[in-house]
């Protein structure tokens, strides 16, 4: 059996967060430079996006650019960068016709011109599809956007808009660049990294934890699906105990 065929459509994750890491090494081991790592690495978002609409996944967000990675080599950025746009003009018809909405978080005021042009072209044409949530963290950071929350929440209530007393996990979570997005169900990281690497660590405070050895570039659907599968073999406790959940 497939581990597409394996998995339970009545608990498909409402939310997939992904850390989309390992293409430089994967590159690497084929004598290739990490450029070819990042070309190869924009077939898995096709798949894996694919792959999360066809089983009903609401939310896919994935890790593209974090705040980190401006601090890499200036050709690496400029080439992430540019497979950026070409991913996007190359992808609107296919987002419409699958019915995927795009969204970003993340400083995009960073981005580009270009970049960000081409992205709010994409998110306007495709704000009003009804599938996927696809969601690309770009120029992102936890802790940015947990200090950017915490600068508006303080101006709020310097201009007595809210009282202290009003803030609560609710109001917090309405100011971070997620608004709106439920908390992730699962994350997945893959080339076998054990960290968070500064990918939404208020968000992530119940999710479900994957880590798999495969590098970015070879994750394509099935191992997406075996994700999925190992997921759906969890508890989710939320602090209670195993008796207390209603199974
Ligand atoms: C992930 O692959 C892509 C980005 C972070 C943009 P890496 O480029 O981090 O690949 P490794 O981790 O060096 O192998
Ligand atoms: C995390 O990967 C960021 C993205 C996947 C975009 P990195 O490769 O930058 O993370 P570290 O530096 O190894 O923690
Ligand atoms: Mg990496």
């Amino acid at each position: 059996m497939t581990f597409k065929e394996q998995i339970d459509k009545e608990r498909i994750p409402r939310h997939v967060a992904v850390i989309m890491d390992g293409n430089g090494r994967w590159a690497k081991s084929k004598g290739e430079d990490r450029i070819f790592g990042h070309q190869n690495g924009v077939d898995s978002v096709d798949q894996v996006s694919e792959a999360a609409g066809e089983i009903g996944v609401k939310y896919l967000t994935l890790y593209a650019f974090s705040t980190e990675n401006w601090n890499r080599p200036e050709a690496e950025v400029d080439a992430l960068m540019g497979l950026l746009v070409d991913a996007i003009k190359n992808n609107v018809r296919k987002m419409m016709k699958n019915n995927v909405r795009l969204l970003v978080i993340g400083d995009i005021n960073r981005l580009p011109q270009m970049t960000r042009e081409k992205l709010q072209d994409a998110m306007s044409e495709t704000g009003q599809n009804t599938g996927l949530n696809l969601v690309l963290a770009l120029s992102y950071s936890s802790r940015w956007e947990i200090l950017n929350a915490t600068k508006k929440i303080a101006q709020s209530v310097k201009e007595g808009k809210i009282q202290i007393e009003d803030i609560d996990e609710t109001l917090f979570s309405d100011n971070l660049t997620t608004v709106g997005i439920p908390d992730p169900d699962l994350l997945i990281r893959t080339s076998g990294e054990l960290r968070i690497s500064n990918f939404l660590m208020w968000q992530l405070s119940y999710s479900e934890l994957y880590f798999t050895d495969i590098c970015w570039p070879e994750f394509k659907k099935e191992p997406f699906f075996e994700a999925i599968v190992d997921y759906q073999k969890r508890e989710r406790r939320f602090g209670k105990t195993s008796e207390q959940i209603v199974k």
